[in-house]
């Protein structure tokens, strides 16, 4: 492995300052102040004088991305460029592959299906796509009728339950059987950063409603994290600078089309922290592609607003707002790749438009609009990680309002301590997206307390070693106990314990916006916690075995949880 790489790919996730030969930071798994985290590329290593955290650039990944080893070997290849070793692909467990394998065979139907219905065809042609662009983002068709995919695809019931779990077919009310999901419909497949086909978006070829479709959320599709066109994109150019994220499927391929290759939609979503934090660490530029009207400004104010947390310094945001009624199709059709090349140069950056934005809600004229200026942008400087670049929008802001920077910065920091501790810690476990397995699952109750209701949890959870677990499985019970009780009102009943500040900081993770994708996280993230249990288990019994000690009660106990050990997990 080449040295140099561990600053690159420790540097695309924190922010680290050259010191002679070596790299410093702050900490980014302990909480400091003065930067005692170095990264010396002569030996590959990273070590923290503070927390004594160290290891390689593997160490780093499965730390910082809460990777396990065959993952962060992969996210290493990736960015390297590099094909990744079967051998260390096959230790993966084979949970999910079946799953990947099928919505894989889906796509190459729909490729297929494609090349034999001329109407299908001729659409593309009519909307200015090509054969090779076609080819690259594998694009196909699904033929009208109720069972070309089910036919084709569902030879036995177990195939025919996993086309269902893969949202490729949907069950008959009456339980007679499956139809296909997705007729007489354009098929765009959603790959993952490896290629790896998780879901589909399906637009009708004339007028029909709804204009697209969408897979819904599966074990493997969660519409608030993936971006459609970035596998693409990152195959299309090793070295992306930016990239620029657009609403639309067509608005993807139709500029892969004309040649801007770095571009990404979000999947009829608004773009979430978790797509931000993904795009940042491959390029430290994004640039937001909004329409001009009404709408188009109502979702750039939101992205603007999941931006700041993940804004530092070496990272950009810009916003490119086109005129109204066009979109990216339409405008590269109209002006070419070149127009289109300056307008995404011309774009506004963060601090500009926030500015500006601001200024326009305030009316700054008035002693009485600047002082409602500087309150306006108080929470939104908050929502910055403290840095550089916060101190320069700080200043920005001050010559706005006519104040010096630093009395400006003093005045924002005029705050009750309770509120203003409480934003920060919110603020940085998002920001940090280092929120443990159990903390997350709590985030999902705490926003989705309805559907946790619903959820049948499994005892052992109460009693599971990880940490968290217990109270993970009190909140269970406190809502299927009262599930008419809201995020607050749950809350409010651990105001007096100690955990009141953690679930208070934990509501405010990024969490799937849709209550399916939620529940399908929180399903999933109890099964892995559960089997994080029984591996923590197994290895201290493992050890103690090791050391000749085990009762024939623990002997039992191992070989059950040996038998338990679950392989349909990822
Ligand atoms: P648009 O309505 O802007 O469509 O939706 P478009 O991408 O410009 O497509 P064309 O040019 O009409 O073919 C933008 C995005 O919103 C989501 C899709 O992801 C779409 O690409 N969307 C839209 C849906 O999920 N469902 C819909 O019914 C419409
Ligand atoms: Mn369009």
């Amino acid at each position: 492995m080449q040295r140099a790489d561990i600053v690159e790919i420790i540097g695309s996730r924190i922010q680290l300052k050259k010191a002679g030969r070596e790299y410093k930071a702050c900490c980014p798994f302990h909480g400091e102040r003065t930067p005692s985290f170095t990264v010396s590329p002569a030996k590959g290593f990273y070590h923290c004088f503070g927390c004594g955290v160290h290891g390689t650039v593997l160490d780093f990944l499965m730390q910082y991305d809460r990777l396990d080893f065959v993952a962060a070997v992969e996210e290493l290849a990736l960015r390297l460029g590099l094909e990744v070793p079967r051998e260390a692909g096959a230790q993966r467990p084979a949970g999910l592959d079946p799953l990947y394998a099928l919505l894989d065979r889906a796509a190459g139907h729909f490729e297929k299906a494609l090349r034999r219905h001329p109407q299908a065809i001729d659409y593309l042609r009519s909307r200015g796509l090509d054969g090779d662009i076609a080819r690259s983002f594998r694009i196909g068709y699904a033929a009208a009728g109720w069972d070309g995919l089910l036919r084709e695809l569902g030879e036995d019931d177990k195939t025919r339950q996993q086309l269902l779990a893969a949202g490729l077919v949907i069950g008959r009310e009456d339980g007679s059987g499956h139809y296909d999901r997705f007729r007489d419909r354009i098929m765009f497949p959603i790959r993952d950063r490896r290629g790896r086909v998780l879901g589909f978006g399906g637009r009708v070829l004339g007028g029909g409603e709804p204009k697209y479709l969408n897979s819904p959320e599966t074990a493997v599709f969660h519409k608030g994290q993936e971006l459609y066109g970035l596998y693409e994109a990152c195959q299309a150019e090793r070295r992306l600078a930016s990239l620029l994220v657009v609403e639309g499927y067509m608005d993807t391929v139709m500029l892969a089309r004309h040649g801007i290759r770095n571009v990404v939609a979000t999947l009829g979503t608004a773009t979430t922290g978790e797509h931000l934090r993904r795009l940042f660490r491959i390029v430290p530029e994004i640039i937001f592609c909004f329409d001009g009207d009404r709408a188009g400004r109502a979702a750039a104010w939101r992205a603007l607003h999941a931006a700041l947390p993940e804004i530092r310094d070496g990272r950009q945001a810009r916003f490119l707002f086109l005129p109204e009624g066009e979109d990216p199709d339409s405008l590269v059709r109209r002006e070419g790749a070149a127009g289109f090349a300056e307008r995404m140069a011309g774009a506004t950056s963060l601090s500009d438009y926030l500015l500006a934005e601001l200024q326009q809600q305030a009316g700054t004229d008035s002693l009485d609009g600047r002082a409602r200026l500087a309150e306006l942008a108080r929470p939104l400087l908050e929502m910055l990680p403290a840095g550089v670049y916060r101190e320069l929008l700080t200043d920005q802001l001050a010559q706005r309002v006519g104040l010096p920077g630093q009395r400006l910065s003093a005045a924002l920091g005029e705050e009750p301590a309770r509120p203003a501790r409480k934003t920060r810690q919110a603020a940085s476990a998002r920001r940090s997206g280092r929120v443990s397995l159990v903390g997350q699952a709590i985030a999902l109750v705490l926003n989705y307390p309805a559907m946790a209701a619903g959820l049948e949890y499994p005892p052992a959870l109460a009693t599971a070693r990880v940490k968290g677990a217990a109270l993970l499985a009190e909140l269970l019970q406190l809502v299927r106990d009262h599930p008419q009780l809201s995020a607050g009102a749950l809350l409010e009943r651990f105001r007096e314990r100690p955990e009141w500040q953690h679930l208070q900081a934990l509501l405010a993770v990024t969490v799937p916006i849709s209550e399916d994708g939620a529940r399908a996280e929180l399903g999933d993230s109890l099964l892995r916690i559960l089997a994080q249990d029984r591996e923590e288990r197994l290895a201290l019994l493992v050890a103690r075995a090791g050391t000749g000690q085990l009762s024939a009660e623990e002997k039992a106990e191992f070989r059950e949880l040996q038998r338990a050990n679950p392989h349909d997990i990822r």
